[in-house]
């Protein structure tokens, strides 16, 4: 039988960060022909924007590497602890956040910090510290040059890992 995945990534507002990871994870699982072995989506852990398209300077970074965005902004649920084998915050807030979450309603979803799986973690966000996305959403377009970067190095990574698991 063949094994499947599922990943979910989670940012605050489901409209910068997680609509770009998730397309950019599925750009790389096209490329190896792997889209139909792992499904991926993306929520936020705040319900203020549910319903909307991903952020326009989002869609800008990504059309800039030949991807469109196409997901609309949803809430986590508590189901998804157990519909995702992967649950991937932007940052420490967001991942604090949906341990609570999963702490109360249990599910066997991996919860982890995208940036875990940057090469160069933990290293990587240098002097802002630790290993958060940054949330761009208050600032200009190199923040999103910058979030674009991360999340593709970060996903990189993300992807050997799931690709180990489903060998395992
Ligand atoms: P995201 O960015 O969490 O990367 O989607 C944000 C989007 C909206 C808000 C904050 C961050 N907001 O405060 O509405």
């Amino acid at each position: 039988m063949t094994r499947r995945s599922s990943v979910l990534f989670v940012c605050l507002g489901n409209i910068c960060r997680s609509p770009l990871a998730e397309g950019i994870f599925l750009s790389l699982l096209q490329a190896e022909g792997l889209e139909n072995r792992i499904q991926v989506d993306s929520a936020g852990t705040g319900g203020w924007h549910v319903g909307e398209a991903p952020d326009p300077r989002s869609r800008a970074v990504a059309q800039q590497n030949g991807i469109e965005l196409t997901s609309r902004a949803r809430q986590v649920a508590p189901q998804d602890f157990a519909r995702f084998q992967w649950v991937i915050a932007m940052d420490r807030e967001n991942r604090n956040e949906l341990g609570n979450v999963q702490t109360v309603q249990g599910g066997p979803a991996r919860l982890h910090l995208l940036l875990e799986f940057h090469p160069e973690a933990p290293d990587v966000t240098g002097a802002s510290g630790g290993v958060d996305v940054p949330d761009p959403y208050y600032g200009g377009p190199d923040g999103f040059q910058t979030v674009q970067r991360l999340v593709q190095e970060g996903c990189e990574g993300l992807l050997k890992a799931v690709r180990a698991e489903l060998r395992s």
